[in-house]
C-alpha cells in the first residue's frame, strides 16, 4: 500500500520542472482573483465596514438612520439581522456582529451600497455610543492580569527538575518576539449571490473552502447544502485565509440574502491590516541544562502566545510551538508550558508554519546565547545536539530519517564551503573594527501533517471525457504555492496522459466536500493521494478494455504518455481511442478519490502520539556583515539544502524554498509590528497599518548570492510519489539570518560575551546589541 503510493512509473510527469500552471496568467494579468469577478454581477452591492475607534468598549447604541439618508446606501447590516446564530467561527467566541468591541478596528456593522463610496459614506454616518473598558495590549499586561484563553498544555517527558539538577551548566533568560502580517498580495475578498430557489453561491478567497461554507450555513441558519463555496485562486494565503475568511463571506451572505442582490466585499490594505489576524507573537521564560560537552540535558520553559481578542486557530497553533520547541535536538528531560493570552488585539492566527518557527525560535535562542557561555562554537553546539536515529521527540514519535539531518547539516556545510569561511569572517573581524561580519548554520526538522488526526483527508473528482481530456477537482485551494500545477502531474503520471490533456477546475464545495483546510503543507500530500487513488480507478476499469484491444494480458499492460502498451510487443493504442472504446462499452469514466493519511494518532490532553507522518528537514548557512554605527547590516550569501522528497515539481519546490526563507527572514528581521499603547485615544490602534511603515522584505534583502539545493535520493516511503511537502519547512531556514546577526555582533564584544538580540532583530535591535556587547568589552 505504502510503496505503491511513494512508487514512479517510468517516465513519470511528475518530477518534470514545469512551471506553475497560472504562471503565464500571473504574470499577464489576467489570472482572476475573486474580486475580478464583480464586473461579471451586474448589480452588485458593495461592503464597508464601520470600525470601532477603541481597544474595548460596550456597544451602548446603533443608530443607522444616518446612513440610511446617504444616497447609494441600501442597507446597513447589524445583529439584529442575524437569522442564524451571530458567529464567526467554531468556537462560538466570536460574535460577528459584536455589542462589546474587542480590539480597535472591529467592525461593529456593515453598510451595503450601490457604489464602494456610498457605503463608505454611509458608515461615516452611522452613530454609536460606546462605552470605553480597560484594555489589555502587550502579552506583559496579559500575563499580569492573568488573562488567558482557552487549554493550557504542557508536553513533558523524563524529569526536567532532575536533568537540570544533573546538568553541569544551568542558563537561563526570557525572550519576547513579535508577531507578522500576512501581507498577501490580495487582501480578502468575497462576493455572495443567489441561485435559484435561495441556494447561496460565494466566491471566497478561502484555504478553508469547506469551514466558510459552515459558517456562512451556520450565520444563516441554513444547512451545508445550501451553501456553495469555490475558490478560484488566491494571491497568497500564508495561513491568513484559513480561518479568517468565513465571517467576511457570511457578511456578503447576509446581504446577499437580504437584498437579494449580489454582494461584493474587498478589504482595503489598512482594514485588511487593522481587521484581520496576524502570526502569534510569543513571549518564552526558559531554564535549559547542558553536560561538559555542551550536550543538552534538560529544558524547562513557558511559552505565552499573543492569541488577540478570541481563540480562532491559537490552540492548534500553541500544540504545534510546542512539538517544534525541540527543532532538530534531542533534549532528555524536558518540561513544556503552554498558555494563550487574551488581548484588545487582532484575533491572531495561522501563518506558515503555524507556531512551528516560534517553537523552534525558543530554542535556537537558546542555543545562539549559550554558545558562547559554554565556550563552544555555535555551529559545532547545534551539531552536537542533533537528533540521532532511534531517538524520539519529547510527545513520543520517533525522528525517522533523522539520519537525514546530519546529511542536510554536513552537505550545506560542504556547499558552504563553511570551514574556509568561517577562518575569512575571522580575518575579516580581526581586520574592521567597525563593520563585523558573522556565519552561521541553523537547521530545520519540521513535522508533516495536522496535529488534529481527522484533518488527514482529502477527495478528488476526476472526470475523463470521451475525447480523452481529462478534469480534476480535488479539496485543495490554490494559494500561489503551486498545488494546482503538482495535482495536474500527479493526474498526468497516474492515467499515463500528457500534461497538457489534464485541465483542473477550480476548488468547489459541491464538487468535493467535507474537505480540510489547505494548510499545514500537507496540500500536495492529502490532495495528491485522492487524485491519484480517483485515477488509478479510472485506469482499473480501463485495464480490460486495454488488454482486449491489444490482445495483451491485462498485466502487460502500461499506460504511458498518452498511449496504452503491451510489453513485448510493438502494439499501442492511443489514449482517445481507448476512451472512446471504454465508453462504447459502457464503462464508468469518472471517479471520486479519497486519500487518508495512515498511521496518525495524538492525544491532545496528555500531548503524546505520533501526529506526524514524517519530518521534513532542511539547513542553511548564511553569511552577513553588519555596520558597527548604524546596526544596518547586508546579506551576503545563504546556502540552502532541503529535504523535500523527490520533488513533484521542482520548479515550484524552488519558488517555495526561496520564499519561505525570504519570508521567514522579513519575520525575524524586518516586520515589526507596533500597536499604541498608550493610555491616549488611540491607545489599541495598530500604528503600522501600510506597506510605508511596515518594512517587507524586498530584493534589496535578498542575499546577494541564494544557492539553494534540493536533497537528492530522498524518496519519501509511504507519501505521493515519493515526494514531502514544501510549503512551510523552508520559512524557518532563516534562522540562519538571525543566528549570523547575532555572531556578528558578538565580534564586536569580549569573547564569551552571550549575544541577547531582540527580535524581529532589526538594524535598531541590533545596533542595540552591539552597544551591549561593546560595553561588555569596556570599549
Ligand atoms: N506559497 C505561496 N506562494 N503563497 C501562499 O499563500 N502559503 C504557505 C505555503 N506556501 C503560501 C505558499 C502555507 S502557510 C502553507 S500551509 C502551504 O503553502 C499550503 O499549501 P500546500 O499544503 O499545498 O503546500
Ligand atoms: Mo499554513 S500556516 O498551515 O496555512
Amino acid at each position: 500500500m505504502t510503496t505503491a503510493l511513494s512508487e514512479r512509473p517510468a517516465n513519470p510527469v511528475v518530477g518534470r520542472a514545469v512551471p506553475h500552471e497560472s504562471a503565464d496568467l500571473h504574470v499577464t494579468g489576467t489570472a482572476l482573483y475573486t474580486d475580478d469577478l464583480l464586473p461579471r454581477m451586474p448589480g452588485a452591492l458593495h461592503a464597508w465596514p464601520l470600525q470601532a475607534p477603541h481597544a474595548h468598549a460596550r456597544v451602548r447604541a446603533l443608530r443607522t438612520d444616518g446612513a440610511l439618508a446617504v444616497p447609494g446606501v441600501v442597507r446597513v447590516l447589524t445583529g439584529a439581522d442575524v437569522p442564524g446564530l451571530n458567529d464567526a467561527g467554531v468556537r462560538r467566541d466570536e460574535p460577528l456582529f459584536p455589542d462589546e468591541v474587542m480590539y480597535f478596528g472591529h467592525a461593529v456593522c456593515w453598510v451595503l451600497g450601490e457604489t464602494l463610496e456610498a457605503a463608505r459614506l454611509g458608515a461615516d454616518a452611522v452613530e454609536v455610543s460606546y462605552e470605553p473598558l480597560p484594555s489589555l495590549l502587550t502579552l506583559t499586561e496579559a500575563i499580569e492580569a492573568q488573562s488567558f484563553q482557552g487549554a493550557q498544555p504542557i508536553v513533558a517527558r523524563g524529569d526536567a527538575a532532575a536533568g537540570l539538577a544533573r546538568a553541569s551548566h544551568r542558563f537561563s533568560g526570557a525572550i519576547e518576539f513579535g508577531g507578522q502580517e500576512h501581507f498577501y498580495l490580495e487582501t480578502h475578498a468575497a462576493i455572495a449571490h443567489l441561485d435559484e430557489a435561495g441556494q447561496v453561491f460565494v466566491h471566497s478567497s478561502t484555504q478553508h473552502p469547506s469551514e466558510t461554507q459552515e459558517i456562512v450555513a451556520q450565520v444563516l441558519g441554513l444547512r451545508s447544502h445550501d451553501v456553495t463555496v469555490q475558490c478560484l485562486r488566491m494571491g497568497g494565503g500564508f495561513g491568513g485565509k484559513e480561518w479568517q475568511p468565513h465571517g467576511l463571506a457570511a457578511v456578503a451572505a447576509l446581504g446577499a440574502v437580504l437584498t437579494g442582490r449580489p454582494v461584493r466585499m474587498r478589504l482595503n490594505r489598512t482594514q485588511d491590516m487593522t481587521m484581520t489576524g496576524k502570526r502569534h507573537p510569543f513571549h518564552a521564560t526558559w531554564e535549559v541544562g547542558f553536560d561538559d560537552e555542551g550536550r543538552l540535558e534538560a529544558l524547562r520553559a513557558t511559552l505565552t502566545s499573543d492569541g488577540g481578542w478570541c481563540l480562532d486557530l491559537s490552540e492548534p497553533v500553541l500544540q504545534r510551538a510546542l512539538c517544534h520547541v525541540d527543532n532538530a535536538y534531542f533534549v532528555p528531560d524536558v518540561e513544556l508550558a503552554g498558555r494563550v493570552a487574551l488581548t484588545n488585539k487582532t484575533s491572531q492566527t495561522a501563518f506558515r508554519g503555524f507556531g512551528g518557527p516560534q517553537g523552534m525560535l525558543v530554542l535556537e535562542d537558546i542555543l545562539g546565547r549559550c554558545a558562547p557561555l559554554l565556550g563552544i562554537d555555535a555551529t559545532e553546539l547545534r551539531r552536537r545536539n542533533l537528533y540521532a536515529p532511534g531517538q524520539h521527540t519529547p510527545y513520543g514519535q520517533e525522528v525517522r530519517h533523522a539520519e537525514r539531518l546530519r546529511l542536510v547539516v554536513d552537505e550545506v556545510s560542504e556547499r558552504a564551503g563553511i570551514d574556509a569561511r568561517r577562518a575569512s569572517v575571522a580575518d575579516f573581524n580581526a581586520a574592521h573594527p567597525h563593520r563585523k561580519r558573522g556565519l552561521a548554520l541553523t537547521p530545520v526538522k519540521f513535522g508533516i501533517s495536522f496535529n488534529h488526526t481527522a484533518y488527514n483527508q482529502a477527495g478528488a473528482l476526476v472526470h475523463v471525457y470521451k475525447d480523452g481530456s481529462v478534469l480534476i477537482n480535488h479539496g485543495g485551494t490554490e494559494m500561489g504555492q503551486g498545488l494546482h500545477t503538482k495535482m495536474r502531474q500527479v493526474a498526468a503520471t497516474a492515467l499515463g496522459v500528457p500534461l497538457g490533456l489534464v485541465r483542473l477546475a477550480p476548488t468547489r464545495t459541491d464538487k468535493v466536500p467535507n474537505t480540510s483546510a489547505t494548510a499545514a503543507s500537507t496540500g500536495a500530500d492529502l490532495n495528491g493521494g485522492a487524485v491519484k487513488d480517483a485515477c488509478e480507478q479510472i485506469r482499473a476499469r480501463l485495464l480490460p478494455v486495454a488488454a482486449d484491444s491489444l490482445g495483451a494480458d491485462a498485466s502487460d499492460v502500461r499506460f504511458s504518455d498518452g498511449s496504452v502498451t503491451a510489453v513485448g510487443t510493438a502494439a499501442s493504442v492511443p489514449w482517445p481511442v481507448l476512451v472512446q472504446e471504454a465508453y462504447l462499452r459502457r464503462t464508468q469514466l469518472s471517479a471520486a478519490g479519497y486519500y487518508r493519511t495512515a498511521g496518525l494518532h495524538w492525544d491532545p490532553i496528555r500531548m503524546q502520539g505520533e501526529p506526524f507522518k514524517y519530518f521534513a528537514y532542511g539547513a542553511a548557512v548564511s553569511e552577513l556583515e553588519v555596520d558597527g554605527f548604524t546596526g544596518m547590516y547586508r546579506f551576503l550569501r545563504t546556502d540552502i539544502v532541503h529535504d523535500a522528497g523527490d520533488s513533484l515539481s521542482p520548479l515550484v519546490d524552488l519558488g517555495q524554498i526561496e520564499g519561505g526563507f525570504v519570508q521567514g527572514t522579513g519575520w525575524l528581521t524586518l516586520e515589526e509590528l507596533r500597536w499604541n499603547t498608550s493610555d491616549g485615544e488611540e491607545r489599541g490602534r495598530l500604528i503600522t497599518q501600510s506597506a510605508s511603515t511596515y518594512k517587507l522584505p524586498s530584493f534589496s534583502e535578498m542575499p546577494l548570492e541564494l544557492h539553494v539545493h534540493m536533497l537528492e535520493r530522498a524518496t519519501e516511503d509511504g507519501v505521493v510519489y515519493g515526494s514531502k511537502a514544501v510549503g512551510e519547512p523552508p520559512l524557518m531556514l532563516a534562522f540562519s539570518i538571525r543566528e549570523a546577526l547575532r555572531h556578528a555582533v558578538a565580534a564586536f564584544g569580549p569573547a564569551g560575551h552571550a549575544v541577547e538580540l531582540a527580535c524581529p532583530s532589526t538594524p535598531e535591535a541590533v545596533f542595540w546589541a552591539i552597544e551591549t556587547a561593546r560595553q561588555a568589552g569596556g570599549a
